[in-house]
């Protein structure tokens, strides 16, 4: 008897403690101090297709933006911000959690992407169903399996936090809180999540620290000739959708959930690859564990689905013929596209 109390307390203390280090409470330090903020365009990127003359992004604005990213007042039950889906330490991903998980624990059907060069997307979500940056933080927030809030609901309670109202007069030039308020200082939060210093960026830029060593060059080779048709540089996405053969049939409609076009079933936009080391798992449904895994499928995983990608299935067999050696090779190269200076910058960490 005593064995099975002593037992069934260390599983409640057991679970007590998961979900304690999972929620990980943040503690938000809501002084008021600014730091001067600018979006800079590198030097080997393209013209960014968010257009910030609706929303001109300000210090207080980008620091109104940081503290509601970190807030967990944003979600119904208090107990989560986007920050417990998309941290930092991972590219703004959710490390090592396939599909999130929302308040009580609810589990959604995809995996939380990287938050980076927002700017440069035309569409957002796996299947680009919204098409506007600003509206992109909208779902989140209302999505019974994420935050499960209404905007009313938020407003009243931001609207009781004495820095709020101060903060949004200064950003928006009104201290009632309306969900466009909430939504733009996301968004110049998000607009400022820039990656481009990883050492790949400065090999193009010829900047010091941008030296490959003889693997590096040799699966950025590869990498051109196997990858880039799809993860075009230097966004590492040509910004379409596409079947790249997960699946025989595809559970989740991906893109057809928006076009309703039965050639559009099982579609999803090609992801950057950029900070892939921290962002694992990967794919939408966060099915591989590992890069290895990723580039096994590639080789010899690729299912024959009615919507599969032309390229993948334009040889003899389908997918891409990758030996281990050229694995590896191009493993090394993925490697450099980590960008530790955007991975470690404080001023996106919780304020
Ligand atoms: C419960 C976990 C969770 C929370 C909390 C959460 N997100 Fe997400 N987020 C996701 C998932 C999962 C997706 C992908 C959804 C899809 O493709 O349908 C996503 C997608 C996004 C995207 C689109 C990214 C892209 O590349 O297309 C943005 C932007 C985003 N979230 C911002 C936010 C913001 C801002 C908040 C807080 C208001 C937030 N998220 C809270 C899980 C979460
Ligand atoms: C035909 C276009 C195409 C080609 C060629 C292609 N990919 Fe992809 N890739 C995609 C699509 C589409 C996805 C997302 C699929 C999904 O989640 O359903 C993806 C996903 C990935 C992911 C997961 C990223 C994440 O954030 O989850 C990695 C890693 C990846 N590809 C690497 C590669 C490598 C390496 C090559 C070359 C060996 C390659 N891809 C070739 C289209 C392509």
């Amino acid at each position: 008897m005593k064995k099975k109390i002593t037992i069934i307390f260390l599983l409640i203390n057991l679970i007590i403690g998961y979900f304690a280090f999972n929620l990980q409470p943040t503690k938000i330090d809501y002084n008021l101090s600014e730091e001067k903020v600018e979006f800079l365009v590198p030097n080997n990127f393209p013209k960014p297709i968010y257009d910030f003359k609706g929303n001109l992004l300000t210090p207080t604005g980008f620091k109104l933006g940081r503290l509601l990213f970190y807030d967990r007042q944003l979600s119904l039950d208090q107990s989560i911000s986007c920050g417990s889906c998309h941290k930092s330490s991972s590219a703004f991903s959710n490390f090592n959690r396939p599909v999130s998980r929302g308040v009580k624990g609810c589990a959604g059907n995809r995996n939380a992407p990287g938050l980076f060069n927002l700017a440069w997307q035309r569409g957002y979500m796996w299947d680009g169903r919204i098409d506007q940056f600003d509206l992109s933080s909208h779902n989140a927030i209302i999505n019974p399996c994420e935050m499960a809030n209404d905007f009313d609901h938020i407003s009243a309670r931001l609207q009781a936090i004495k820095v709020y109202p101060v903060l949004f007069k200064k950003a928006f030039g009104d201290s009632t809180i309306k969900s466009k308020y909430i939504l733009n200082a996301l968004t110049q939060f998000m607009a400022m999540l820039v990656s481009a210093n990883s050492k790949y960026d400065k090999y193009i830029r010829k900047e010091p620290g941008g030296n490959f060593n003889d693997e590096e060059q040799e699966g950025y080779i590869l990498f051109r000739q196997k990858c880039k048709s799809c993860h075009q540089e230097p966004l590492f996405t040509d910004r379409t959708y596409r079947n790249n053969g997960l699946d025989v049939r595809s559970l989740d409609k991906g893109r057809d959930s928006l076009t309703r076009t039965a050639t559009d079933v099982g579609k999803f936009r090609v992801p950057s690859l950029r900070n892939l080391e921290v962002t694992a798992p990967y794919m939408h449904d966060g099915r591989f564990a590992t890069l290895n895994e990723v580039l096994a499928h590639y080789d010899h995983g690729v299912q024959p689905n009615p919507n599969l990608d032309p390229e993948l299935k334009s040889n003899a067999r389908l997918g891409i013929s990758l030996s281990f050696k050229e694995q590896n090779k191009i493993l090394a190269f993925l490697k450099t596209l980590t960008d530790k200076n955007f991975i470690n910058d404080i001023r996106f960490q919780t304020p």
